[in-house]
Formats: C-alpha cells, sequence, structure tokens
C-alpha cells in the first residue's frame, strides 16, 4: 500500500483525495491516511501531493522508518 508521511501533517492539501480511484484516503486530525486494505498501489496519488509526502510503502524516507506505516495502521484501529 502506499502510506502518507510526515510532510503532510499540519498541510493537508487534498489533492491526493481528489485522484484515488477506490477513495481509500481518509482525514485524521493533523494529517491524511491510506487504509492499508483498500489502497489498490495505483498510485495516482503521489505526483500530485505538493509536498511529497506520499510514498509506496517499501520506498518510505529511511528518516521516517516504519514508524508511520505503524501510525498509519493505528489510525485505523482507533
Ligand atoms: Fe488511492 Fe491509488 Fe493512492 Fe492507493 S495508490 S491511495 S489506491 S490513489
Ligand atoms: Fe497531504 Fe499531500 Fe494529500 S499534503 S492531503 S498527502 S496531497
Amino acid at each position: 500500500a502506499y502510506v502518507i508521511g510526515l510532510p503532510c501533517v499540519d498541510v493537508k492539501d487534498r489533492s491526493c483525495i481528489d485522484e484515488c480511484p477506490v477513495d481509500c484516503i481518509y482525514e485524521g486530525r493533523r494529517a491524511l491516511y491510506i487504509h492499508p486494505d483498500e489502497c489498490v498501489d495505483c498510485g495516482a496519488c503521489e505526483p500530485v501531493c505538493p509536498v511529497d509526502a506520499i510514498y509506496f510503502q517499501d520506498d518510505l524516507p529511511e528518516e521516517w522508518g516504519d514508524g508511520h506505516a505503524a501510525s498509519n495502521a493505528a489510525f485505523f484501529e482507533s
């Protein structure tokens, strides 16, 4: 699945929402989240984010670790 990373926090441009064919991008309090089970890995959201917050899960910048993927999962469990 694709993951929205730290640059989205307090930016929430929302361009990604319009691109997603399966509507799996949800709004959190400070950032948006991609539902890992609903994302079909189409990649349409990735290029439209003005702050480059969206990455394929395995390509997340190293400094973010997989912590953001974990917090994405936690968002949907809460
Ligand atoms: Fe939606 Fe495609 Fe982005 Fe997944 S990769 S969140 S399906 S636009
Ligand atoms: Fe956030 Fe970028 Fe989408 S800032 S809301 S991930 S377009």
